[in-house]
């Protein structure tokens, strides 16, 4: 058995987002968020399920809270839901301040750092009927609600996260239409989503440094390990490159070299706004980390068929895969090894790591052990990271309980916690404990 050890003080979490815990999205004066019409459309979610009640986490966070304490974590990553904030833009829902300001004092009564996301992939309606991030007067409204963040929770919270995964949204959104606003291969839209939402994490930072506050602000990036299908073949290995541009390189790189990688640039540069190189020099604030999540990676294979990317992705008939991904655990550890050696070392934290199980039947699984395996192979790979030099400070399970997970719907499962969303009853699973084992020793057996 093989022993890895994290460094002092290493940040052990886990992370959830608003939608995907709280239910009760229209509950105190809050207004509905485009997931929430999303997922009232018919043939959105694979499972037919919405985030109506989710996890009941709005009513019941006291007792999820206390879950925390007993598992003995540090930080608890939560996002909050823009539209109980801002029922329409200039106003504000004291209602819904006071919710989370009540969640991050229950917080840290349990001894548990409150690490908040400011935008995780949900919009209110009010915003996307004026465009969403497709317009740039999006900019300015989520700069507004980091704002008002910063002055009503910054006394407690010493922990930001800006923006949430802005590749996958994007994409997600205006590529494969799986999340709202549900629209295919709008590029021109696609591009623009992920450079307004970079352009704001770069403001919140800069209104966050103005403040004076102390404490740590960053980005999570979704961090996905591009590979070609067969290494042999240069074509392939063309296409594994630019969608590692793609998907990588154009976050990582205007945020820390204040460009846009040369090869992602030649293929889809007519379709980046206009504002590009004015906006460049000002994208370039990384804040005091970056945020790595990551689960997966991905082989790609040229195709004439494609158009633009000339690149589909490919499924290795003998590639070990869970529910909806290959796993890949080196990946995460070559992520980290890249950020030590091209992007200058920045501290950074793993914000998302986690592993999905569908429940058969309806039958609860809570022996997941594939789950433990899963999660102690990738932090195996932190720690290989670690002692290479990286400078990466913790790690936050995606998560802490079963939830709604997008398009997947209630269905798929990635909590340490088992959720009974007919009963709200929670349950440990084996990882539950797993992971206790994991924090007290701040160390992981393999
Ligand atoms: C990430 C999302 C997160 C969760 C996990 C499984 O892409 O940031 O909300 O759904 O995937």
């Amino acid at each position: 058995m093989a022993r890895t050890v994290f460094p002092a003080g290493f940040t052990w979490g886990t992370a959830a987002a608003a939608y995907q815990v709280e239910g009760s999205p229209l509950a105190d004066g809050a207004v509905a968020s485009t997931w929430h019409e999303f997922t009232h459309r018919r043939g959105t979610v694979r499972d037919g399920t919405n985030g109506d009640v989710a996890c009941d986490h709005y009513h019941r966070f006291s007792e999820d809270v206390a879950q925390m304490r007993r598992m003995g974590l540090a930080a608890y990553r939560f996002s909050v839901a823009w539209g109980r904030i801002v029922p329409s833009p200039g106003a504000v829902n004291e209602k819904g301040i006071s919710f989370y300001q009540r969640m991050v004092d229950s917080l840290l009564e349990a001894g548990v750092e409150p690490w908040v996301t400011i935008f995780h992939l949900e919009e209110p309606v009010w915003l996307a009927r004026q465009g969403g991030f497709e317009k740039r007067s999006s900019v300015d409204h989520l700069v507004s609600l980091g704002e008002i963040l910063f002055a009503r929770l910054g006394d407690r919270v010493h922990h930001w996260i800006t923006v949430n995964e802005p590749s996958v949204y994007a994409y997600q959104g205006y590529m494969t239409g799986e999340f709202p606003p549900g629209r295919k291969f709008a590029v021109r839209p696609l591009f623009a989503c992920q450079h307004h939402l970079l352009l704001a994490h770069a403001r919140l930072c800069a209104a966050w440094e103005a403040r004076g506050m102390d404490g740590m602000i960053g980005l999570a990036h979704h961090a996905l390990w591009a590979a070609p299908a067969r290494p042999q073949d240069p074509r392939d290995c063309e296409a594994a490159m630019v969608m590692d541009e793609l998907s990588n390189g154009s976050v990582l790189d205007p945020l820390v070299r204040g460009s846009y990688p040369q090869r992602a640039l030649r293929r889809v540069g007519r379709f980046l706004p206009r504002t590009l190189d004015h906006d460049l020099p000002e994208m370039r604030r990384m804040g005091t980390y970056i945020g790595v999540n990551y689960y997966a990676r991905y082989a790609y294979r040229w195709s004439r068929f494609m158009p633009i990317l000339h690149s589909t992705e490919y499924h290795a008939p003998d590639a070990p895969r869970s529910a909806m991904w290959e796993i890949y655990p080196d990946g995460l550890y070559r992520i980290l090894d890249r950020l030590r050696t091209d992007y200058g070392n920045p501290p950074c934290f793993i914000t998302e790591n986690g592993f999905p199980l569908a429940e058969k039947g309806g039958a609860p699984a809570l022996d997941d052990t594939p789950r433990i395996a899963y999660l102690a192979d990738h932090l195996a790979a932190v720690g290989r990271a670690i002692a290479g030099g990286a400078d990466c400070r913790g790690y936050f399970l995606w998560s802490l309980l079963d939830n709604f997970e997008w398009n997947y719907g209630l269905s798929m499962r990635f909590g340490l916690i088992r959720t009974d969303f007919v009963t709200q009853e929670r349950t440990w699973k084996k990882s539950a404990g797993w992971y206790t084992d994991v924090i007290r020793a701040n160390a992981v057996d393999q």
